[in-house]
């Protein structure tokens, strides 16, 4: 089993480590900086003697060593500075995935493409097209890297294990993403049945803002740790056929009254890819708020193409 990442910045070291150290798959680090997709492979490479695990890590800048893969998943990209949104990234990084998603298609025609790239939502529904793969075979990560936050904001503010909490987080991966507070868990009990509505409030507001945060605080560049924890947890669903139940953008047909876009929504994930889109009984703002998010990412994605 292969999994390939596309970028080797920090997304995608990082994800590559969290993949051969999981013992899901070898991996193929690419990126057209040679040099660093080549240094941190044979780092990687050296590294697995101690770190206890046979899995072979290649860096390469050479799509055909791609071929074959289960997974590919495309961290290239600019990051964030502090002030930008991630929309801010959206002419840069179109750009790269007008390059890279072909030469995917061309060498792993089989593969399915997880998209971490930002901005998210955008970007994965300007690949979904570009591939032209089946919709069930492109996948955005972004709900569960807000999801996690969200868990971790929850546990930290009711001084609780954070793994007594289920999060989910559905929508844009944006400041309009969605915390979905009456579907969050603490022990089995409702989130919005132990906090209050404020409280509920806030801690979605810090969510959202949880990115920018990271990337005011680090002053260059963004996040890395649970980006790739989200995105490796989303390889390990497909390549162990899990079929979890998580957060992630993926194309509605119909679902959630959306036409033709991807955005975030909880689906069940597997060998096959998305196998199930799980509908929610929203309330009417979330609702509205996913609707007008999908019609926004769908009409940026369509200005690209
Ligand atoms: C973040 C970027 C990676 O949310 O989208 O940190």
């Amino acid at each position: 089993m292969k999994v390939s990442v596309i970028g080797a910045g920090n997304v995608g070291g990082t994800l590559a480590q969290r993949i051969a150290e999981a013992d899901l798959a070898d991996v193929v680090l690419l990126d057209i900086a040679e040099g660093i997709a080549k240094g941190k492979g044979l780092d990687l490479s050296d590294a697995r003697y101690v770190a206890g695990h046979n899995r072979r890590i290649l860096g390469t800048s050479d799509y055909k060593d791609i071929s074959d893969s289960a997974v590919v998943v495309v961290t290239a990209g600019l990051a964030r500075k502090p002030g930008m949104t991630r929309v801010d990234l959206l002419k840069k990084n179109a750009a790269i995935m007008q390059t890279v998603i072909p030469l995917i298609t061309e060498k792993a025609p089989d593969s399915i493409i997880l998209i971490v790239t930002n901005p998210l939502d955008i970007l994965t529904n300007l690949a979904l097209k570009l591939s032209k793969f089946s919709p069930k075979k492109v996948i955005g990560m972004g709900g569960v890297l807000d999801s996690s936050r969200f868990a971790n904001l929850i546990a930290e503010h009711l001084d609780v294990p954070v793994t007594s909490v289920e999060a989910m987080v559905i929508g844009a991966h944006s400041k309009g993403m969605i915390p979905l507070t009456g579907f969050s868990k603490v022990a089995g009990k409702l989130l919005s049945n132990i906090v209050s509505a404020e409280t509920c409030m806030e801690l979605a507001h810090a969510t959202a803002q949880r990115g920018a945060q990271i990337v005011a605080s680090l002053g260059q560049g963004s996040a890395y740790y649970a980006p790739s924890a989200a995105a490796c947890s989303m390889v390990r669903a497909i390549i162990k056929d899990e079929k979890t139940v998580v957060p992630a953008c993926v194309y509605c047909h119909g679902e959630y009254s959306i036409e033709d876009a991807c955005i975030g929504v909880p689906v069940r994930i597997g060998a096959q890819g998305v196998e199930e889109i799980i509908e929610l009984d929203l309330n009417p703002k979330d609702k509205e708020t996913l609707i007008n998010s999908a019609q926004s990412v769908k009409e940026a994605a369509s200005n690209l193409l």
